[in-house]
């Protein structure tokens, strides 16, 4: 008998917990707030007064997460990122260790493990007239290797599909180390975690203008 009012009580336990999810809301407020209608791609609509359903970004929209970039592919430009942009990543041991192996897989196959223009590529004549970084004949600062990222050079192909802003900034710090190790001058140092708080800019300019030297 015992036995049996047990049971009972538990089924009637599990009976009423059963039936309620405390994690999925009872009752919506506004559906259509959370199910949107969805349109048929150039189907009319009431939303719009025009009757369209949907239309294009407005002129100078950005999408969420990219980053704009204010130079063009030109030799102007190119000489204008040489001046003006400045790396907006504090050094740091992470950034320095990141750049170095993104370096690895993208640029020593022609520039060389060192920056001396001597990669396996080099090496074996697929490509010619790769630069040392230490060429006296060129400018080669921060500003002007994250633009050669993003547009290339003659033979060298843009890496802009590859890579992300961040890992391109990242690539920059090794490569100036690369050339500061063939020049016997002194290396990037990296910051304490304490004072990596700079603000970062959008678009990756600062401010600073230098005098455009070549
Ligand atoms: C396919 C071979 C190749 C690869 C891969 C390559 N480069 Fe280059 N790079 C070149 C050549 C060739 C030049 C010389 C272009 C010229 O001046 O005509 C050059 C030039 C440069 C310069 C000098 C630009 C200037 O303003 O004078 C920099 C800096 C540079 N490369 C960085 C990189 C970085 C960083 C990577 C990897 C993300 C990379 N390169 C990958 C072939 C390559």
């Amino acid at each position: 008998m015992k036995n049996i009012v047990y049971i009972f009580t538990i089924s009637i336990v599990l009976s009423l917990t059963s039936c309620s999810d405390s994690k999925s809301p009872n009752y919506q407020f506004m559906p259509n707030m959370y199910q949107s209608v969805g349109y048929e791609a150039y189907s009319e609509g009431a939303i719009f007064t025009d009757g369209q359903s949907s239309k294009l970004p407005v002129e100078g929209s950005v999408p969420r997460g990219y980053t704009p970039y204010d130079y063009v592919d030109t030799n102007e430009d190119r000489l204008r990122a040489k001046a003006e942009l400045k790396n907006p990543l504090p050094v740091t041991e992470e950034n320095l260790a990141t750049g170095k192996e993104l370096y690895g897989y993208f640029c020593s196959v022609c520039h060389g493990d060192k920056g001396d223009g001597k990669g396996i590529l080099a090496q074996r004549e697929k490509f010619l007239g790769i630069p040392s970084y230490a060429d006296p004949g060129r400018v080669i600062n921060e500003g002007g290797i994250y633009h050669v990222q993003m547009y290339g050079l003659n033979a060298m192909g843009a890496f802009t599909p590859q890579t992300t802003p961040e890992e391109r900034w990242q690539i920059t710090m090794h490569v100036q180390n690369l050339k500061a190790e063939l020049e016997g001058t002194p290396k990037l140092v990296p910051v304490s975690e304490t004072e990596t708080e700079e603000p970062v800019t959008e678009d990756g300019t600062s401010s600073e203008n230098e005098q455009i030297e070549e």
